[in-house]
């Protein structure tokens, strides 16, 4: 298939672009580099610059590189806290953005779409692990954002026949050995701790010792990187045959953040040393996907669910990227 990638660039689309171009589909990556990083893009991909918000651009791409079989839309703001700081930015920002692209989409006659969500759609689960039937209750302006771009693609198909899936990701981690997670700031647990063992942060904060978890710091969902991009394969090629459907996609495996940072030193040799910090309001104490509607429909199955591999692959790229994509 000809597929158009935005935010192809980024940390999940440069993954999903290689792992699409590997098996065979012709791959235009569409970034404005906001956060992405050029080197990042398969070298077999064709690499547009530009942004979703230039409505030009927009029309400039879809005449260029006609007949898209399907779009996979990583672009996005993607930072929670910023979002409280500044919502706006989110609930406008994100929705216009991928608003456009929607336009631009149906307007060129395509009819396959997959959005990436966020498990921040879930701000307090009544059960866990988190299913596609839990109450939506965005826990930021950016989750807002996310579940009102779920909110137009349902009136896209509607109107306009456009199938889509929305995937909504738990914890993207891990690494490949060319492409890994270089974003600034860092967020992300995983990387933080590597950049203690990497000697470019003295120690890490561990924020909430009293969650009613067995170790007292909150549970994730952490999915490796490929598997999080062969579930994006899997939804363009089953889309048709379902119609628009919405998962929610983790390893349905849970970890702590003291277990988390424990494989770190274990993998790292490295002390890694941590300090209590207080609660961060909006952290839930456990975050776990169900994953029994994905594999169910998609067929999907995660290859690396252990942590040692999710936290081992992400140590060799960090050690080896030390500075991320800068030289
Ligand atoms: N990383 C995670 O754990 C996680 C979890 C849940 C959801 N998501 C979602 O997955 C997607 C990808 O996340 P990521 O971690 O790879 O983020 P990322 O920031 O690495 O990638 C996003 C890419 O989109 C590009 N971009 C942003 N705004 C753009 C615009 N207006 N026009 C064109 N390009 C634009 C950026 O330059 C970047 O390359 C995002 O939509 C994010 O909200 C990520």
């Amino acid at each position: 298939m000809k597929i158009l990638v935005t935010g192809g660039a980024g940390y999940i689309g440069s993954v999903t672009t290689a792992e699409l171009v590997q098996a065979g589909h012709e791959v235009v990556v569409f970034d404005n580099l906001y956060q992405g990083h050029r080197q990042a893009v398969h070298p077999d991909a064709t690499f547009v610059l530009g942004d979703l918000a230039d409505k030009a651009a927009l029309a400039q791409l879809f005449t260029n590189h006609r007949e898209f079989e399907g779009i996979i839309n990583f672009a996005s703001y993607t930072l929670v806290g910023e979002s409280i700081q500044n919502p706006l930015k989110y609930l406008c920002g994100n929705l216009v953005n991928t608003a456009n692209l929607l336009e631009a989409a149906v307007s060129h006659g395509v009819k396959r779409f997959i959005f990436s969500s966020t498990a921040n759609l879930f701000d307090a689960p009544a059960r866990i692990p988190i299913d596609e039937q839990e109450l939506i209750k965005p826990g930021s302006p950016y989750g807002e954002s996310k579940f009102f771009i779920e909110r137009l693609l349902h009136w896209f198909e509607k109107l306009y026949g456009l199938r889509s899936i929305c995937l909504r990701y738990f914890n993207a981690a891990g690494a490949t050995p060319t492409l890994g997670e270089d974003h600034s700031p860092e967020t992300h647990l995983i990387p933080l701790v590597l950049q203690v063992a990497l000697g470019q942060r003295d120690q890490i904060t561990v924020f909430g010792h009293d969650y009613p978890t067995h170790d007292g710091t909150c549970i994730r969902d952490y999915i490796h990187i490929v598997d999080l991009a062969q579930a994006h394969i899997l939804a363009l090629q089953a889309v048709d045959e379902l119609g628009s459907q919405k998962y929610n996609l983790g390893n349905g495996l849970g970890f702590t953040v003291l277990e988390v940072l424990e494989m770190a030193r274990q993998i790292t040799k490295h002390p890694i040393p941590a300090v209590a910090g207080p609660r961060r309001p909006g952290d839930p104490a456990v975050l776990l996907a169900s994953t029994e509607a994905i594999r169910r429909d998609l067929g999907w199955q995660p290859r690396s669910p252990d942590l040692a591999t999710i936290v081992g692959t992400a140590w060799a790229w960090h050690k080896t990227h030390p500075h991320g994509y800068a030289e």
